[in-house]
C-alpha cells in the first residue's frame, strides 16, 4: 500500500463525496470543497446531502478520526493538497454536448492556490480531449492533469469505490499517471494506464456498451413477448457463458440515471463532430426511448382489454393508475432521467390521473402534491409541468393503489416484491398490473385474480 497523500476533492456529489470518504478510509488526508452553502452546513453538521448506502458511517467515522474536512472553496481546497480531484457536474447542454462550465470554474479557481508540481486529476465524465482543456485553463507548466475516470454506481458507490475492477488513468506523463494509481493501492485492482484521451474514451464507452446491453435485453423481452419465450430463463441461459456475463441483463422500464442517457448523447455527439454517424448508438438510444412508450402501451392494452373497450378507444384516458417507484433504480433517491417519471408524463399526458408512491419520497400528509425536488427534475428533463397537477404523491404503497384502475410498478424496490397481492386486489377497481421491473410472481399474482403484464414473460 502507497503512504497516505494529502489529496483535495472538488464537489460533494454523488461522485465527489463517495470518492472523499473512501479515499480518506484507505489513509488519505482529505479536503473536500462544497461550494453550495446548504449542503456544506449538511455535511459540516455530520449528515450527508445524498441516500448512498454507507455513506453516512464512512463520512462521520473519517471527519471525526481528523482525515476528511469539507471547506468551502476550491481553492482553500487546494492549497495543500499534492492531489486535487475534479469531482464537479458536467451536465448535458441541449445539443447533446456536455456543459464544461463548471470544470473550467474549478480550474479557474484552483490555479492559483495549487503547489507546485501538484497533480490535478480529472473524475468527470468529460469529452475526449477535456484533460486538455483543464491544463490549458490551469496554465501552469508546473502542473500535471490526469484523467481517473470513474466507475462507481449509485446506490453502492461507497463499495465500488472501495473495490473497483480497475483503476483507469491517463497522462502524457506516465510517472505522475503512476502516482494517482498508486493512491489506490489498497484496493488491489488492476492499474491501466493509457494517455488523456483513451482514459476518456473508455469512460464513454464503459458507459455506452453497458446502455446497448440493457437496450439489446428490452429488444430481447419484446422478442420474447412476441414469440412466447420467458426473458428471465433467456437470461440465465446467457449469462452462464462467461463471455456475456450475468450483469446488466434485466429488461426494465428502459434506462435512466445522471449517466447512461447523457453519456450516451454525448458520445454520440463526439462521435457525429468527428465525422462518424455511430449508427448502433443511435439505435440504442432509440430502443430505450421506445422502451418507455411500450410499457404505457402496455397499460393501455390491459385496461382495453379488462374494460372491453375498443382497439381505437384509450385505455388510459379517465382512469386512476397507481404507480409505485419513481426513481430511476431502486437503492437511490435519484430521480434524476428516471424512466419512471417520462413514462408517468406519457399516462398523464393519454388522460389519466396518477397516485404514486415512492419511498424515498415523504409526502407533507397522507397524500399531497408533488414535492419540489420531483417538480424540479421533472422541468429539467424537459416534461411538461402541467401534467403534474394531476399527480398525486401518498405516503403508503396501498394509499396509492386505493381506489386505482391499475398498478404500474416502475422501481424495483425489495419492498414491493413483499407486496400483500390479496389486500392489493381489493384496493384496486380493476385487476391490472404492468410490472415494468419484473419484480412480482405472475403465477401467485393472476392465483390472487390479476391481469399481470411483466416484461418479457409468459
Ligand atoms: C452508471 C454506471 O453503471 C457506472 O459504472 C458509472 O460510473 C456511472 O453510471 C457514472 O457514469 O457515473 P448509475 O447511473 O449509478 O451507474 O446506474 P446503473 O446501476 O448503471 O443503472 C443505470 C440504469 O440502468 C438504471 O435506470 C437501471 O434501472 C437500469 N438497469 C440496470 C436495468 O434496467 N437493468 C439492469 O440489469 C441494470
Amino acid at each position: 500500500m502507497g503512504s497516505p497523500a494529502r489529496v483535495a476533492v472538488i464537489g460533494a456529489g454523488h461522485v465527489g463525496l463517495p470518492t472523499a470518504a473512501t479515499l480518506a478510509t484507505m489513509g488519505h488526508v482529505v479536503s473536500c470543497a462544497e461550494s453550495n452553502s446548504e449542503r456544506l452546513a449538511i455535511l459540516r453538521r455530520g449528515d450527508v446531502p445524498i441516500f448512498e448506502v454507507g455513506l453516512l458511517d464512512a463520512v462521520r467515522r473519517e471527519v471525526r478520526d481528523g482525515r476528511l474536512t469539507f471547506v468551502e472553496t476550491a481553492s482553500e481546497a487546494a492549497a495543500d493538497a499534492e492531489f486535487v480531484f475534479m469531482c464537479v457536474p458536467t451536465p448535458e447542454r441541449p445539443d447533446g454536448s456536455a456543459d464544461l462550465s463548471f470544470l473550467e470554474r474549478a480550474a479557474r479557481q484552483v490555479s492559483q492556490s495549487l503547489r507546485p508540481g501538484a497533480v490535478v486529476v480529472n473524475k468527470s465524465t468529460v469529452p475526449i480531449g477535456s484533460t486538455r482543456l483543464v491544463e490549458e485553463t490551469i496554465g501552469r507548466r508546473d502542473i500535471v492533469v490526469v484523467s481517473n475516470p470513474e466507475f462507481l454506481r449509485e446506490g453502492t458507490a461507497v463499495l465500488d469505490s472501495l473495490s473497483p475492477d480497475r483503476i483507469v488513468v491517463g497522462a502524457d506523463d506516465q510517472e505522475a499517471a503512476a502516482r494517482v494509481g498508486a493512491l489506490f493501492g489498497a484496493t488491489g485492482a488492476p492499474l491501466v494506464v493509457t494517455d488523456a484521451a483513451t482514459a476518456e474514451t473508455i469512460k464513454y464507452v464503459a458507459n455506452t456498451f453497458l446502455a446497448t446491453k440493457l437496450s439489446f435485453m428490452n429488444a430481447v423481452a419484446a422478442l420474447c413477448e412476441a414469440v412466447g419465450a420467458d426473458v428471465r430463463d433467456v437470461i440465465l441461459g446467457l449469462g452462464y457463458d462467461r463471455r456475456i456475463g450475468f450483469d446488466f441483463l434485466r429488461p426494465g422500464p428502459g434506462w435512466g440515471g445522471s449517466c447512461f442517457p447523457k453519456d450516451t448523447q454525448a458520445l454520440l455527439h463526439i462521435a457525429t463532430e468527428a465525422g462518424y454517424d455511430f449508427p448502433i448508438l443511435r439505435t440504442v438510444i432509440e430502443t430505450n426511448t421506445d422502451q418507455m412508450r411500450r410499457i404505457v402501451g402496455k397499460l393501455d392494452t390491459a385496461l382495453r382489454k379488462h374494460l372491453r373497450l375498443s382497439e381505437t378507444e384509450n385505455g388510459i384516458a379517465g382512469r386512476v393508475v397507481a404507480v409505485w417507484g419513481l426513481t430511476f433504480k431502486a437503492g437511490t433517491d435519484d430521480l434524476r432521467e428516471s424512466p419512471a417519471l417520462r413514462i408517468c408524463a406519457q399516462v398523464l399526458a393519454a388522460g389519466a390521473t396518477i397516485r404514486a408512491f415512492e419511498p424515498t419520497l415523504t409526502p407533507e400528509s397522507a397524500e399531497a402534491k408533488v414535492p419540489r425536488a420531483l417538480r424540479r427534475e421533472w422541468n429539467s428533463m424537459g416534461l411538461d409541468e402541467s401534467l403534474l397537477d394531476g399527480m398525486v404523491l401518498t405516503a403508503t404503497p396501498s394509499s396509492a393503489s386505493q381506489g386505482a384502475s391499475a398498478l404500474l410498478l416502475l422501481t424495483e424496490w425489495d419492498e414491493f416484491r413483499r407486496a400483500q397481492l390479496g389486500s392489493l386486489r381489493a384496493d384496486l377497481l380493476e385487476p391490472v398490473i404492468v410490472d415494468a421491473r419484473n419484480v412480482l410472481d405472475p403465477g401467485a399474482a393472476r392465483s390472487a385474480g390479476f391481469t399481470y403484464i411483466g416484461v418479457g414473460r409468459p
